[in-house]
């Protein structure tokens, strides 16, 4: 989903600095004083309209949630929303998800989100699939060991890059699922993405992989 830059949408970021941060590697170490209390902290990665994530903090206030965009118009659309509801515990990030380094301290994410993730299907463009090599890593070097990696997408040839790229990787799977909304004991707790809407409305598989880091070497 690419969206043409709205004139409105950096205005609108700039004005609410207690809500969204385009500084991000200002906040290493020192998230939690953007929320109002200390809790397990999650990301989404590419959160797009931010469906998932804002549901996600509704559902869950015992965490705190930092949903993080590229694009400044799709984020301002996840703003706008949080100014509405005001979730505390829900923090935006409009950058590229891929300095996680410079933004995380190591440990200091508790879980990892990539929904519907962009499948840049062509060779050439591998490095900027979110579950490439060097994605991985980041994820590694900021997420407590405990944590998973949950990914989900309708694309099959992103999906079996995925697994590929995380078994290359050393990843160990905790759950593997080829058609999720099948599954009805893993429909229990699934939040719905825009993407995942759209999708399964149309009748198609949805995957999804769950997979952590434990026991691993930093690489
Ligand atoms: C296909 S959309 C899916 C949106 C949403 N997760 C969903 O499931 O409805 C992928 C989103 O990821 C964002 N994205 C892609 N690469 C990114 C990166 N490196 N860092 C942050 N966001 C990224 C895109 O701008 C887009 O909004």
């Amino acid at each position: 989903m690419r969206l043409r830059n709205k004139p409105w949408a950096k205005p609108l970021i700039d004005g609410n600095p207690d809500l969204i941060v385009t500084n991000p590697n200002e906040y290493r170490g020192k998230w939690e004083t953007r929320f109002k209390r200390s809790a397990p902290l999650f990301i989404e990665v590419g959160m797009g309209k931010g469906g998932f994530i804002i549901e996600l903090a509704r559902l869950h206030p015992e965490n705190n949630y930092i949903g993080i965009e590229i694009q400044t118009t799709v984020a301002a659309i996840v703003l706008k929303k949080q100014i509405e509801i005001k979730l505390p515990n829900l923090q935006l990030i409009c950058a590229n998800g891929s300095g996680l380094s410079e933004y995380f301290e190591e440990n200091e994410i508790d879980g990892i989100f990539l929904n519907f993730s962009d499948p840049w299907p062509k060779k050439r463009q591998e490095k900027r699939r979110l579950t490439y090599r060097t994605f991985l890593k980041q994820y590694q070097n900021v997420m407590s060991d405990e944590g998973t990696i949950e990914f989900k997408t309708d694309n099959r040839g992103l999906f079996e890059y995925s697994l590929k790229s995380m078994n290359n990787y050393g990843m160990n799977f905790e759950q593997v699922f080829l058609d999720l909304h099948k599954n009805e004991e893993a429909m229990l707790d699934n939040v719905m993405t825009e993407y995942e809407e759209k999708f399964s409305k149309k009748g198609q598989p949805i995957y999804k992989i769950v997979a952590n880091f434990q026991k691993l070497e930093q690489v």
